[in-house]
């Protein structure tokens, strides 16, 4: 029944966004930020470790001092009682300083439609006064239930903005849902923007547009993707998969441009202007190379160019 139930849940509830419970948005990328966490089983730590790729932020965990049992219906049990009685189960000290930080990326599992015990003993203690939080959950199906509101109960001096919530199942693809909550709030879209190519040992620092169709190729990286040049002025190669647009695209290019062509469903990096620099082919620009563009002159005439978002980068 459960599981029935959450996987019927789940196709509505996959990503909810609540209303701000307080007050007009700070800039959250502001600030130095960090992402607090909880988790018993994993989901949640997979969600903040790829929410740290994305946006830089450290991640500190919320530890309790004695574990929880490893059998499910144990710790339901467990969590239940403690809920009931109000008890907070002790934590470890935390290993960050919140007075470093502006900004709290806060993730937890949902229990019982609501944040976990531990959290609650968190957030009883540390209150986050003046900072911005961004809360993120996983759960099974149930959404996110009062949770948000709840941190913003124990929380009434801080800002707290829509909650991210995914089902753990999917917490090890979190990266593309994760950019685009931090896209709708405005946050990191600097950083979130900024990618890199890599072509054998040739690093290029590129930045995509906030289009559709930049954001669509943004969503899908990282990406390999093998290419060839053309013409002593572009590298390009097909994708799997089409960018659908209605975007008409032109038959220039500026050197630095990465643009799609959807006639031939390919990217190019276009770096040398030629003596014929109209198009064949309609391209529409997606971004552009922001680093020296002269170490694709001595690059192979076939090379596998792979693109990554640059806070993903190791
Ligand atoms: C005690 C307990 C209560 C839970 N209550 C809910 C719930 O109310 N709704 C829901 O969708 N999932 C519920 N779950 C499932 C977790 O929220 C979900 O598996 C989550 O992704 C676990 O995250 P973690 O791996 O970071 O611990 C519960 C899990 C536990 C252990």
């Amino acid at each position: 029944m459960k599981d029935i139930l959450a996987t019927l849940l789940g196709a509505l509830l996959t990503f909810t966004l609540a209303s701000p419970c307080s007050g007009a948005p700070a800039s959250p990328d502001s600030g130095r930020s960090l992402i607090l966490f909880y988790s018993l089983s994993g989901n949640t730590r997979l969600t903040a470790e790829a929410l740290s790729r994305l946006t830089g932020a450290s991640l500190a965990e919320i530890k309790t001092v004695e574990p929880y049992p490893d059998d499910f219906h144990a710790v339901v049990e467990q969590a239940r009682q403690e809920r009931s009685t109000g008890y907070l189960p002790p934590l470890l000290p935390l290993q960050a300083n919140l007075n470093d930080y502006d900004t709290i990326y806060l993730g937890f599992p949902i229990w019982s439609n609501s944040i976990p015990q531990p959290m609650a003993t968190f957030l009883s203690e540390h209150p986050l006064e003046g900072k911005t939080i961004l809360p993120f959950c996983t759960h099974d199906g149930y959404g996110p239930g009062r949770s948000a509101r709840v941190v913003t109960e124990y929380c009434p001096k801080a800002q707290v903005l829509p909650i991210f919530d995914m089902l753990g199942s999917e917490a090890r693809d979190a990266e593309p849902k994760l950019a685009s909550w931090l896209q709708e709030l405005g946050v990191a879209a600097s950083s979130a923007r900024n990618i890199v190519i890599r072509i054998n040992d040739v690093e290029l620092s590129a930045v995509l547009d906030n289009s559709p169709v930049a954001g669509e190729f943004m969503r899908r990286l990282p990406l390999s993707i093998p290419m060839v040049q053309y013409g002593g002025r572009e590298y390009y190669g097909g994708l799997d998969r089409e960018i659908p647009t209605s975007e008409e695209g032109r038959l220039r290019f500026d050197d630095g441009d990465i643009t799609y062509c959807p006639q031939n469903n390919s990217v190019a990096i276009f770096y040398a202007q030629s003596s014929r620099p109209n198009l064949t082919m309609k391209v529409i620009p997606m971004g552009r190379v922001t680093s020296d563009l002269a170490p694709l002159h001595e690059l192979p005439s076939s090379v596998i160019a792979h693109f990554s978002l640059q806070s993903a980068q190791p």
